[in-house]
């Protein structure tokens, strides 16, 4: 296989509007990041994910870009960001930003040229069509709510947004266009950034005709989806991209891919293809969504969350490469999500923590998932900031929904889960601001806290180091083969590592209730040296346990097994 540094390295991603507020202003910013570098760097991640700070009028935090070239105000300056990634570098760090080009804002100078009149030379950045009978062009629905057309008076045809109205889709097949975003992408490479993560990139080839989308029962609209994700030029674009941009830097990048199958996924990251470097796929993200999608929450079971992870693992092994993740800025907390926020909290995260850093593929930290931070549950739809949460909310209200169902959602999937700030300290607001945050904090920070984390021997933040530590010590780690055991056991989540001759061992105790690992019959060995475990362990002997609540060890096997 071969090696790279973005296999071996571990990546922390940064929400800054949430991360650390240098002026005071309740909004996290680009010094603030620059204060907390050597904290990473202690932690031990090697590469930074920043989400947009770009030039944004912020209908979506960023995600809406009115300016590629410019800092959000809010964030800093031009200088800053240059202060920024020479501190980074000089730390050894390297960082990679955010690339959201499926859309712009309206506010983006292309869209505001693009809207004034159907003649005008931007018309076609965007996708434009006429209504239907006074209907919009199709019957397809926006992620946030509503449907994905705006009517525009002016030159009376509706734009496409996939997203917010505040976000219209850029029109990939004007070749224009992709230049004007290769040229872009140049600009950041060139600045020295060691790579892009790419939002929604497989939605950027539409179906032509742009057809109606299946209707379910009782739904509002119809599902665009199967005609915008993974379109019929999709490749096309991305080799276009790798071949024009992407392959004269030595640099990573990683693709948001919502709908994609093991399959797709290779046309996406396999490197004989010349893409994309791996990929975010979903199927573990829609483990625990029912029919209505990922706001209505269903029970999930541990063989299915392994077969997920297997099946990933497998399908992309030879040629491709997965990246590992179980929360991000759009996904709850993990630890209350998959985990035991309360009792077991530490136990918990310790516990998920050694799966993505023990399984093949680059794992992702999500900022404050390195201390346990957990979702939220605001009182009041007034407290909640997110424009997807808030679309939902108002939706299900004209549709009669009761409010204490619509929050029951909302506390199990709301993005703001993620997006409350970081818990630096237990002074006012969790020392994230000395003004007012744009958003409260999680009111558990008197307890859970970066200076409490620091402080403890045994924090959750001791032991991603140490599982970091573990990763550039042992090459098998990054590179080794995985062979599940006890595959459809419900409560222990058991695997090996293999790699030349050395073999690793794994065993997770997913849940609360006490569970029993069994060697099996044939197994043989010269012993056993655990490498790290959530709980203190009297006998380090590896033979047949019963396993603790969360319980996690990661043994390296001396010949055999
Ligand atoms: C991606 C981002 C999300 C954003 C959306 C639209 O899913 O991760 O935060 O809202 O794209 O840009
Ligand atoms: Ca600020």
């Amino acid at each position: 296989m071969e090696k790279k540094w973005w296999k071996e390295g571990v990546v922390y991603q940064i929400y800054p509007r949430s991360f650390k507020d240098s002026n005071g202003d309740g909004i996290g910013d680009l010094r603030g990041i620059i204060e907390k570098l050597d904290y990473i760097k202690e932690l031990g991640a090697d590469i930074i994910w920043l989400c947009p700070i770009y030039q944004s009028p912020n209908c979506d935090n960023g995600y809406d870009i009115s300016d590629y070239r410019k800092i959000m105000k809010e964030f800093g300056t031009e200088e800053d960001f240059e202060e920024l990634l020479h501190e980074m570098h000089k730390r050894g760090l390297k960082l990679i930003m955010d690339l959201v080009v499926n859309h712009t804002s309206d506010e983006h100078e292309w869209f505001v040229a693009s809207k004034s009149s159907r003649e005008n030379p931007y018309r076609d950045y965007y996708i434009w069509r006429d209504g239907k009978d006074g209907n919009p062009p199709n019957n397809w629905g926006s992620f946030f709510s509503g449907s994905a057309w705006k009517y525009d008076e002016a030159t009376n045809q509706y734009y496409l947004h996939l997203f917010a109205e505040k976000q219209p889709d850029l029109n990939w097949e004007n070749k224009k266009v992709r230049e004007e975003i290769y040229d872009m992408m140049r600009f950041w490479l060139d600045k020295g950034i060691d790579g892009f993560r790419m939002d929604v990139i497989n939605l950027i080839s539409k179906v032509p005709g742009l057809p109606d989308g299946e209707k379910g029962e009782g739904a509002l609209y119809g599902n665009g989806f199967p005609y915008t994700a993974n379109g019929p030029r999709v490749h096309e674009y991305l080799q276009e991209m790798n071949r024009e941009v992407l392959s004269k830097y030595d640099i990573m990048t990683v693709g948001e891919t919502p709908g994609v199958d093991t399959e797709s996924a290779k046309l996406y990251v396999n490197s004989d293809r010349n893409e994309l470097n791996m990929l975010f796929q979903f199927e573990l993200m829609d483990i625990d969504s029912g029919w209505g999608g990922k706001w209505d929450v269903k029970p999930w079971k541990l063989s299915t969350f392994k077969k997920i992870m297997y099946k990933w693992y497998e399908g992309l092994k030879e040629k491709g490469w997965n990246s590992l993740y179980l929360n991000n800025h759009d996904q709850p907390r993990m630890v209350s999500r998959f985990g035991n926020d309360k009792e077991y909290r530490q136990e918990s995260a310790k516990m998920l923590a050694t799966l993505l850093h023990t399984w093949q593929g680059t794992p992702y930290i999500y900022q404050g998932e390195e201390i346990g931070m957990t979702n939220v549950r605001f009182e009041d739809i007034s407290e909640y900031r997110d424009i997807e949460t808030l679309n939902m909310y108002n939706e299900k209200i004209r549709q009669g929904v009761p409010v204490e169902t619509i929050m029951k959602s909302i506390y199990a999937k709301g993005r703001d889960n993620a997006r409350t700030p970081m818990q630096w300290d237990a002074s006012d607001n969790a020392g994230f601001t000395e003004g007012t945050p744009w958003i409260r904090v999680n009111p558990n920070y008197k307890e859970i806290n970066v200076e409490n984390a620091l402080k403890d021997r045994n924090s959750v933040f001791y032991y991603y180091q140490k599982l970091i530590k573990l990763r550039k010590e042992h090459e098998i780690i990054v590179y080794g083969d995985v062979n599940l055991l006890m595959e459809d056991d419900e409560n222990i989540f058991a695997y090996t590592r293999s790699y030349n001759d050395e073999k690793l061992l794994v065993i997770l105790n997913f849940f609360e209730k006490e569970a029993e690992f069994k060697l099996d019959e044939g197994m043989k060995f010269d012993g056993a040296e655990l490498l790290i475990s959530n709980y203190e362990v009297d006998n380090p002997e590896l033979k047949n346990m019963i396993l603790r609540p969360y319980e996690a060890r990661v043994y390296k096997i001396h010949h055999g097994l």
